[in-house]
């Protein structure tokens, strides 16, 4: 399996630009199954709810989850991918798992870190663990989901045997814990 990691750079608030950005390049890249950051669509900074609620999508519908299905079509993978939803008047941080048939997916973060707790409501389903093409078994959480042991310790005796983790690190101790 050849996995991608796509560490961007996205313009705050530009969902068109970002996913164009990672139209671009994806291009010339080969990989099975691909991972992007917390929030790549979006950025992750946001001033308020209303902000970030103008900006989240149906993680099924929306044309963030079209785009990213367009481009698991076109390399036959799947993609893990940080975006900000909007569920029955809700808004979450959550990870889409898309191939080309559209979301398999979605997994809303539980452990919401420092001022995200005021433009998101938490999770309450437990991280998915989904079966890829080939028979592998990913479990999705989202960045300081890392800092309790459950989550990793709940995907496992699920059967996850690779764990994929969009992230907007902004401390050190992630990278050390894993
Ligand atoms: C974080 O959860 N983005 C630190």
């Amino acid at each position: 399996m050849r996995v991608a990691i796509w560490q961007s750079q996205p313009i705050a608030h530009d969902v068109g630009a970002n996913l164009e950005a990672l139209s671009a390049a994806a291009v010339d890249a080969s990989f099975d199954l691909l991972v992007l950051p917390e929030l790549f669509s979006t950025g992750y900074l946001f001033d308020d709810r209303t902000q970030v609620a103008a900006l989240a999508e149906d993680p099924h519908r929306g044309r963030t989850a079209a785009s990213l299905a367009a481009l698991a079509g076109r390399h036959q993978a799947v993609i893990v991918a940080g975006m900000a939803t909007c569920i029955a008047d809700q808004v979450y941080n959550s990870a889409v798992v898309v191939s080309g048939q559209g979301t398999l997916a979605i997994y809303h973060k539980i452990h919401l870190f420092g001022a995200e707790t005021e433009l998101f409501s938490a999770g309450v389903h437990p991280p998915p663990v989904v079966s890829l093409p080939d028979g592998t078994r990913i479990g999705v959480m989202v960045c300081f989901d890392w800092a309790f042991p459950e989550m990793a310790r709940s995907m496992a005796l699920r059967g996850a045997q690779l764990l994929c983790h969009p992230a907007n690190l902004v401390l050190p101790f992630c990278q050390r814990t894993m």
